[in-house]
């Protein structure tokens, strides 16, 4: 069987969206149960400024989910057929676009109540289920391999940095 391969332009605005998504995630936990603490809280305590550490990771995080969306919608469309793939999509954009619209000042005020908030909070939960799916849809389809194809450093002839114009103009092409 052929090893799957990964357009390289994918692999740099996933990978980068896949390092970044964890952090954002991992940084919003502490968050939630330093400035919220109505769903329990850490049983320790990490000295920092948390709400800007997160919001740091939100602000590296948006402009790529945005590039990523852009390619995963032109060029890769053929893989959002997958429904985990465009669930994890779907995910991305409702966690970004709702910190987006979230104010750093609401938490440091002990206002818990905006429904902008509340819509993030549910963000933080689908994402994290959403890519779950996404990884076990990836490994049930194409065990290992098709998981490592995602991390590869390997390129193809036709596959560099000069060719990704060609190949988003070719998708729109191909979709006409
Ligand atoms: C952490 C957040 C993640 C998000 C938001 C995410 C999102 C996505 C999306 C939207 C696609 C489709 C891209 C396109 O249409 O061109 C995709 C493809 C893919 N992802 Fe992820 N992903 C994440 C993490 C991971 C991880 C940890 C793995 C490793 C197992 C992985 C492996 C893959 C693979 C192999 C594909 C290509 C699948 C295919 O051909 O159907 N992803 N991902």
């Amino acid at each position: 069987m052929r090893r799957p391969y990964q357009p390289s332009l994918l692999r740099l605005l996933h990978g980068a969206t896949a390092l970044l998504v964890p952090l954002a995630w991992l940084t919003g936990l502490v968050v939630v149960s330093t400035s919220d603490g109505r769903f329990g809280r850490l049983p320790f305590t990490l000295a920092g400024d948390w709400i800007d550490i997160h919001g740091t990771v939100g602000v590296l995080l948006w402009p790529i989910a945005l590039l990523f969306g852009l390619y995963a919608l032109t060029a890769g469309r053929a893989r959002l057929r997958q429904p985990a793939n465009a669930l994890a999509l779907v995910a991305l954009a409702l966690a970004v676009g709702s910190g987006k619209l979230m104010d750093e000042d609401w938490l440091r005020d002990g206002q818990l109540d905006h429904l902008v908030y509340s819509v993030h909070l549910l963000a933080w939960l689908l994402i994290a289920l959403a890519v779950s799916l996404h990884v076990a849809g990836v490994l049930q389809r194409g065990g290992w391999p098709l998981a490592r194809s995602m991390a590869s450093v390997q390129l193809r002839p036709g596959d560099l940095p000069g060719n990704w114009f060609d190949q988003i103009r070719r998708s729109f092409r191909a979709g006409r």
